[in-house]
Protein backbone atom coordinates (compact mmCIF):
# COMPACT_ATOMS: atom_id res chain seq x y z
CA UNK A 1 0.00 0.00 0.00
CA UNK A 2 1.72 3.48 -1.08
CA UNK A 3 1.09 6.22 0.86
CA UNK A 4 1.26 9.28 -1.43
CA UNK A 5 4.56 11.47 -1.51
CA UNK A 6 5.77 12.78 1.78
CA UNK A 7 6.89 15.72 0.30
CA UNK A 8 3.65 16.69 -1.52
CA UNK A 9 1.70 16.26 1.71
CA UNK A 10 4.02 18.23 4.19
CA UNK A 11 4.19 20.93 0.99
CA UNK A 12 0.25 20.78 1.20
CA UNK A 13 -0.19 20.99 4.75
CA UNK A 14 2.79 23.62 4.91
CA UNK A 15 0.38 25.48 2.37
CA UNK A 16 -2.28 25.30 4.57
CA UNK A 17 -0.87 26.57 7.71
CA UNK A 18 1.23 29.08 5.78
CA UNK A 19 -2.43 30.57 4.24
CA UNK A 20 -3.78 30.58 7.56
CA UNK A 21 -6.94 28.40 6.57
CA UNK A 22 -9.43 28.86 9.25
CA UNK A 23 -10.91 25.49 8.33
CA UNK A 24 -7.59 23.72 9.58
CA UNK A 25 -6.98 25.13 13.14
CA UNK A 26 -8.73 22.99 15.28
CA UNK A 27 -8.13 23.38 18.99
CA UNK A 28 -6.32 21.03 20.93
CA UNK A 29 -9.29 19.44 22.95
CA UNK A 30 -8.62 17.39 26.56
CA UNK A 31 -11.50 15.01 25.29
CA UNK A 32 -10.11 14.08 21.78
CA UNK A 33 -6.10 14.20 22.95
CA UNK A 34 -5.12 10.35 23.12
CA UNK A 35 -7.59 9.23 20.67
CA UNK A 36 -6.47 6.23 18.26
CA UNK A 37 -7.84 6.54 14.94
CA UNK A 38 -7.52 4.54 12.01
CA UNK A 39 -7.95 6.17 8.48
CA UNK A 40 -7.75 4.31 5.29
CA UNK A 41 -7.72 6.65 2.47
CA UNK A 42 -7.86 5.75 -1.29
CA UNK A 43 -5.10 6.48 -3.07
CA UNK A 44 -3.30 10.10 -4.01
CA UNK A 45 -5.49 9.92 -7.48
CA UNK A 46 -5.92 13.75 -7.91
CA UNK A 47 -5.21 17.05 -6.12
CA UNK A 48 -8.03 17.13 -4.28
CA UNK A 49 -6.99 13.54 -2.80
CA UNK A 50 -3.55 15.06 -1.94
CA UNK A 51 -5.24 18.14 -0.06
CA UNK A 52 -7.90 15.76 1.65
CA UNK A 53 -4.73 13.92 3.23
CA UNK A 54 -2.64 16.80 4.54
CA UNK A 55 -5.69 18.36 5.69
CA UNK A 56 -6.97 15.00 8.24
CA UNK A 57 -3.09 14.59 8.82
CA UNK A 58 -3.12 18.36 10.00
CA UNK A 59 -6.10 18.20 11.63
CA UNK A 60 -5.13 15.16 13.80
CA UNK A 61 -1.64 16.72 14.97
CA UNK A 62 -3.83 19.88 16.29
CA UNK A 63 -6.44 17.92 18.09
CA UNK A 64 -3.73 15.47 19.30
CA UNK A 65 -5.24 12.48 17.84
CA UNK A 66 -3.10 9.64 17.02
CA UNK A 67 -3.43 8.97 13.44
CA UNK A 68 -2.67 5.37 12.28
CA UNK A 69 -3.26 6.77 7.89
CA UNK A 70 -3.46 4.05 5.20
CA UNK A 71 -3.19 4.68 1.85
CA UNK A 72 -5.26 2.14 -0.49
CA UNK A 73 -3.90 2.93 -4.03
CA UNK A 74 -7.78 2.88 -4.99
CA UNK A 75 -8.04 -0.53 -4.03
CA UNK A 76 -10.73 -1.93 -2.08
CA UNK A 77 -9.12 -4.42 -0.90
CA UNK A 78 -6.42 -3.00 0.44
CA UNK A 79 -8.95 -0.86 2.53
CA UNK A 80 -10.50 -3.70 3.94
CA UNK A 81 -7.26 -4.77 4.91
CA UNK A 82 -6.41 -2.26 6.66
CA UNK A 83 -9.90 -1.65 8.51
CA UNK A 84 -8.88 -5.28 9.73
CA UNK A 85 -5.86 -4.24 11.26
CA UNK A 86 -7.50 -1.34 12.86
CA UNK A 87 -9.44 -3.64 14.48
CA UNK A 88 -7.13 -5.91 15.26
CA UNK A 89 -5.11 -3.12 16.59
CA UNK A 90 -7.68 -2.06 19.14
CA UNK A 91 -8.03 1.65 17.60
CA UNK A 92 -10.92 3.75 19.44
CA UNK A 93 -12.53 5.31 15.99
CA UNK A 94 -12.41 3.97 12.45
CA UNK A 95 -12.72 6.37 9.72
CA UNK A 96 -12.75 5.67 5.68
CA UNK A 97 -13.22 7.38 2.01
CA UNK A 98 -14.57 4.23 0.37
CA UNK A 99 -12.86 3.65 -2.78
CA UNK A 100 -16.14 2.26 -4.04
CA UNK A 101 -20.05 2.34 -2.95
CA UNK A 102 -21.03 -1.26 -2.45
CA UNK A 103 -19.22 -4.61 -0.74
CA UNK A 104 -18.80 -3.02 2.77
CA UNK A 105 -20.96 -4.68 4.91
CA UNK A 106 -19.12 -7.88 6.21
CA UNK A 107 -15.93 -5.51 7.24
CA UNK A 108 -18.50 -2.76 8.84
CA UNK A 109 -20.04 -5.44 10.78
CA UNK A 110 -16.62 -6.86 11.90
CA UNK A 111 -16.05 -3.26 13.14
CA UNK A 112 -19.57 -3.21 15.01
CA UNK A 113 -18.88 -6.70 16.69
CA UNK A 114 -15.52 -4.90 17.87
CA UNK A 115 -17.56 -2.08 19.39
CA UNK A 116 -15.56 0.63 17.11
CA UNK A 117 -17.24 3.41 15.81
CA UNK A 118 -16.85 3.80 11.84
CA UNK A 119 -17.04 7.29 10.37
CA UNK A 120 -17.63 7.21 6.67
CA UNK A 121 -15.90 10.37 4.83
CA UNK A 122 -15.83 11.96 1.65
CA UNK A 123 -17.85 9.14 -0.29
CA UNK A 124 -20.74 6.99 0.86
CA UNK A 125 -21.54 3.04 1.27
CA UNK A 126 -24.19 1.93 -0.57
CA UNK A 127 -25.94 -0.87 2.63
CA UNK A 128 -29.09 -1.38 4.01
CA UNK A 129 -27.88 -1.86 7.79
CA UNK A 130 -27.08 2.25 8.01
CA UNK A 131 -26.34 1.09 11.39
CA UNK A 132 -22.78 0.40 10.36
CA UNK A 133 -21.33 3.58 10.76
CA UNK A 134 -21.95 6.71 12.96
CA UNK A 135 -21.97 8.86 10.21
CA UNK A 136 -21.01 10.30 6.72
CA UNK A 137 -19.10 13.57 6.31
CA UNK A 138 -18.68 14.51 2.76
CA UNK A 139 -20.41 16.56 0.12
CA UNK A 140 -23.40 16.04 -1.72
CA UNK A 141 -22.07 15.13 -4.98
CA UNK A 142 -25.58 14.89 -6.87
CA UNK A 143 -26.04 18.45 -6.14
CA UNK A 144 -22.58 18.95 -7.42
CA UNK A 145 -23.68 17.43 -11.04
CA UNK A 146 -27.35 19.05 -11.06
CA UNK A 147 -24.97 22.54 -10.91
CA UNK A 148 -22.93 21.22 -13.98
CA UNK A 149 -26.19 20.85 -15.84
CA UNK A 150 -27.96 23.89 -14.93
CA UNK A 151 -25.01 25.75 -15.82
CA UNK A 152 -25.34 23.72 -19.40
CA UNK A 153 -28.66 24.58 -19.75
CA UNK A 154 -28.31 28.57 -18.85
CA UNK A 155 -25.11 28.66 -21.20
CA UNK A 156 -27.33 27.25 -23.99
CA UNK A 157 -30.44 28.57 -23.68
CA UNK A 158 -30.60 30.16 -26.90
CA UNK A 159 -28.63 27.44 -28.54
CA UNK A 160 -30.93 25.79 -31.71
CA UNK A 161 -30.07 22.47 -32.31
CA UNK A 162 -28.01 19.13 -30.96
CA UNK A 163 -25.28 19.49 -28.07
CA UNK A 164 -23.37 16.77 -28.17
CA UNK A 165 -22.24 15.78 -24.82
CA UNK A 166 -19.16 13.35 -23.64
CA UNK A 167 -18.90 12.81 -20.30
CA UNK A 168 -15.74 11.34 -18.29
CA UNK A 169 -16.27 9.69 -15.18
CA UNK A 170 -14.47 9.07 -11.97
CA UNK A 171 -14.17 6.03 -10.63
CA UNK A 172 -16.65 3.27 -11.67
CA UNK A 173 -18.88 2.42 -8.75
CA UNK A 174 -17.29 5.27 -7.04
CA UNK A 175 -20.49 7.34 -5.31
CA UNK A 176 -18.95 10.60 -7.01
CA UNK A 177 -18.86 9.23 -10.09
CA UNK A 178 -22.86 7.58 -9.72
CA UNK A 179 -23.83 10.70 -7.97
CA UNK A 180 -22.43 13.38 -10.42
CA UNK A 181 -23.68 11.28 -13.26
CA UNK A 182 -27.16 11.12 -11.80
CA UNK A 183 -27.46 14.62 -10.85
CA UNK A 184 -26.09 15.88 -14.25
CA UNK A 185 -28.53 13.98 -15.67
CA UNK A 186 -31.54 15.04 -13.64
CA UNK A 187 -30.63 18.44 -14.67
CA UNK A 188 -30.60 18.54 -18.06
CA UNK A 189 -33.02 16.07 -18.81
CA UNK A 190 -35.94 18.41 -20.01
CA UNK A 191 -33.69 19.86 -22.55
CA UNK A 192 -33.78 17.29 -25.21
CA UNK A 193 -31.22 19.12 -27.33
CA UNK A 194 -28.64 18.01 -24.47
CA UNK A 195 -27.67 14.57 -25.58
CA UNK A 196 -24.57 12.84 -23.53
CA UNK A 197 -23.57 10.85 -26.94
CA UNK A 198 -20.54 9.08 -24.68
CA UNK A 199 -19.40 8.40 -21.27
CA UNK A 200 -16.35 6.63 -19.64
CA UNK A 201 -14.47 6.14 -17.03
CA UNK A 202 -11.51 8.50 -16.41
CA UNK A 203 -10.39 7.31 -13.38
CA UNK A 204 -10.51 10.56 -11.52
CA UNK A 205 -7.01 11.27 -13.06
CA UNK A 206 -5.38 13.45 -15.72
CA UNK A 207 -3.76 10.35 -17.34
CA UNK A 208 -7.60 9.02 -17.45
CA UNK A 209 -8.94 12.04 -18.66
CA UNK A 210 -6.40 12.72 -21.37
CA UNK A 211 -6.56 9.03 -22.43
CA UNK A 212 -10.37 8.95 -23.09
CA UNK A 213 -10.35 12.34 -24.22
CA UNK A 214 -8.05 10.95 -26.87
CA UNK A 215 -10.50 8.28 -27.80
CA UNK A 216 -13.67 10.47 -27.81
CA UNK A 217 -11.62 12.67 -30.66
CA UNK A 218 -11.04 9.88 -32.83
CA UNK A 219 -14.45 8.60 -32.39
CA UNK A 220 -16.49 11.26 -32.50
CA UNK A 221 -16.02 14.69 -34.91
CA UNK A 222 -18.68 16.86 -33.83
CA UNK A 223 -17.81 17.19 -29.38
CA UNK A 224 -19.68 20.36 -28.13
CA UNK A 225 -19.03 20.07 -24.34
CA UNK A 226 -17.25 18.30 -21.94
CA UNK A 227 -18.24 17.30 -18.38
CA UNK A 228 -15.58 15.67 -16.51
CA UNK A 229 -16.13 14.89 -13.04
CA UNK A 230 -13.07 15.75 -11.56
CA UNK A 231 -10.41 18.91 -12.37
CA UNK A 232 -7.80 16.04 -12.93
CA UNK A 233 -9.45 14.42 -15.80
CA UNK A 234 -10.54 17.33 -17.60
CA UNK A 235 -6.87 18.82 -17.39
CA UNK A 236 -5.79 15.57 -18.99
CA UNK A 237 -8.69 16.36 -21.25
CA UNK A 238 -7.85 19.27 -22.25
CA UNK A 239 -4.13 18.74 -23.06
CA UNK A 240 -5.53 15.63 -25.72
CA UNK A 241 -8.26 18.25 -27.43
CA UNK A 242 -4.91 20.82 -27.62
CA UNK A 243 -3.23 17.71 -29.45
CA UNK A 244 -6.02 17.59 -32.17
CA UNK A 245 -5.37 21.31 -32.74
CA UNK A 246 -8.65 22.19 -30.97
CA UNK A 247 -9.33 25.02 -28.41
CA UNK A 248 -10.56 23.64 -25.00
CA UNK A 249 -13.25 26.39 -23.68
CA UNK A 250 -13.78 27.18 -27.52
CA UNK A 251 -14.64 24.73 -29.52
CA UNK A 252 -15.00 22.62 -26.26
CA UNK A 253 -16.95 23.72 -23.55
CA UNK A 254 -15.55 22.17 -20.45
CA UNK A 255 -17.55 21.70 -17.39
CA UNK A 256 -15.60 20.07 -13.99
CA UNK A 257 -15.26 19.52 -9.89
CA UNK A 258 -13.24 20.24 -7.21
CA UNK A 259 -12.18 23.53 -7.65
CA UNK A 260 -8.43 23.00 -7.67
CA UNK A 261 -5.54 25.42 -7.96
CA UNK A 262 -4.76 23.79 -10.99
CA UNK A 263 -8.63 23.40 -12.55
CA UNK A 264 -9.30 27.65 -11.49
CA UNK A 265 -5.67 28.84 -12.92
CA UNK A 266 -7.39 26.54 -16.57
CA UNK A 267 -10.78 28.18 -15.72
CA UNK A 268 -9.34 31.77 -15.43
CA UNK A 269 -7.08 31.30 -18.59
CA UNK A 270 -10.47 30.00 -20.44
CA UNK A 271 -9.60 26.86 -21.08
CA UNK A 272 -12.48 25.23 -18.52
CA UNK A 273 -15.74 27.02 -18.87
CA UNK A 274 -17.09 26.33 -14.94
CA UNK A 275 -16.23 24.77 -12.23
CA UNK A 276 -18.54 23.27 -9.79
CA UNK A 277 -16.63 23.00 -6.03
CA UNK A 278 -16.10 20.06 -3.93
CA UNK A 279 -13.87 20.69 -0.50
CA UNK A 280 -11.19 18.68 0.66
CA UNK A 281 -10.61 20.39 3.61
CA UNK A 282 -12.65 17.50 5.78
CA UNK A 283 -9.87 17.52 8.52
CA UNK A 284 -10.85 19.90 11.32
CA UNK A 285 -14.75 18.48 11.07
CA UNK A 286 -13.69 14.85 11.17
CA UNK A 287 -11.73 15.30 14.30
CA UNK A 288 -14.47 17.13 15.86
CA UNK A 289 -16.48 14.23 15.20
CA UNK A 290 -14.22 11.50 16.14
CA UNK A 291 -13.73 13.47 19.49
CA UNK A 292 -17.54 13.30 19.93
CA UNK A 293 -18.00 9.79 18.56
CA UNK A 294 -15.42 8.62 21.21
CA UNK A 295 -16.76 10.82 24.00
CA UNK A 296 -20.73 9.36 23.50
CA UNK A 297 -22.19 12.79 22.25
CA UNK A 298 -24.46 12.99 19.55
CA UNK A 299 -23.74 13.48 16.21
CA UNK A 300 -25.97 13.90 13.44
CA UNK A 301 -26.11 10.88 10.77
CA UNK A 302 -24.95 13.42 7.89
CA UNK A 303 -22.69 16.32 7.39
CA UNK A 304 -22.56 18.18 4.34
CA UNK A 305 -19.66 20.04 3.51
CA UNK A 306 -21.12 23.81 2.06
CA UNK A 307 -19.43 23.94 -1.45
CA UNK A 308 -19.36 26.65 -4.04
CA UNK A 309 -19.28 27.08 -8.12
CA UNK A 310 -16.65 29.05 -10.26
CA UNK A 311 -17.05 31.24 -13.32
CA UNK A 312 -14.11 32.94 -15.18
CA UNK A 313 -13.91 36.02 -12.44
CA UNK A 314 -14.83 34.31 -9.65
CA UNK A 315 -11.69 31.87 -10.42
CA UNK A 316 -9.46 34.93 -11.03
CA UNK A 317 -11.07 36.59 -7.55
CA UNK A 318 -10.24 33.47 -5.18
CA UNK A 319 -6.91 32.18 -7.21
CA UNK A 320 -4.46 34.19 -5.24
CA UNK A 321 -5.34 32.57 -1.40
CA UNK A 322 -6.62 28.65 -3.13
CA UNK A 323 -5.16 26.62 -0.40
CA UNK A 324 -4.87 23.31 -2.76
O1 LIG B 1 -14.40 11.67 -3.74
C1 LIG B 1 -14.01 12.94 -4.17
C2 LIG B 1 -13.41 12.85 -5.53
O2 LIG B 1 -12.31 11.97 -5.49
C3 LIG B 1 -12.84 14.13 -6.09
O3 LIG B 1 -13.77 14.88 -6.83
C4 LIG B 1 -11.78 13.60 -7.00
O4 LIG B 1 -10.87 14.57 -7.44
C5 LIG B 1 -11.19 12.56 -6.12
O5 LIG B 1 -10.35 11.72 -6.69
Amino acid sequence: MRRPSTFLVLVLAGLLTACGGGEDTAPRSAAQGGIRLGFSQVGAESAWRLANTASIEHAATNASVQLDLRVADGKQDNQIAAIREFIAAKVDVIAFSPVVESGWDKVLQEAKDAGIPVIVTDRTVDTTDTSLFATVLGSDFTAEGRKAGEWLVEHFRDHKGPVQIVEIEGTTGSAPANQRRTGFADAIKADTDLKVIDSRDGNFTRAGGEQVMSGFLQEHSDIDVLFAHNDDAGLGAVKAIEAVGKRPGEDIKIITVDASRDGLSALAEGRLNYVIECNPLLGPQLMELVGKVKTGQSIPRRVVVDETTFDREAAKAVLPNRQY
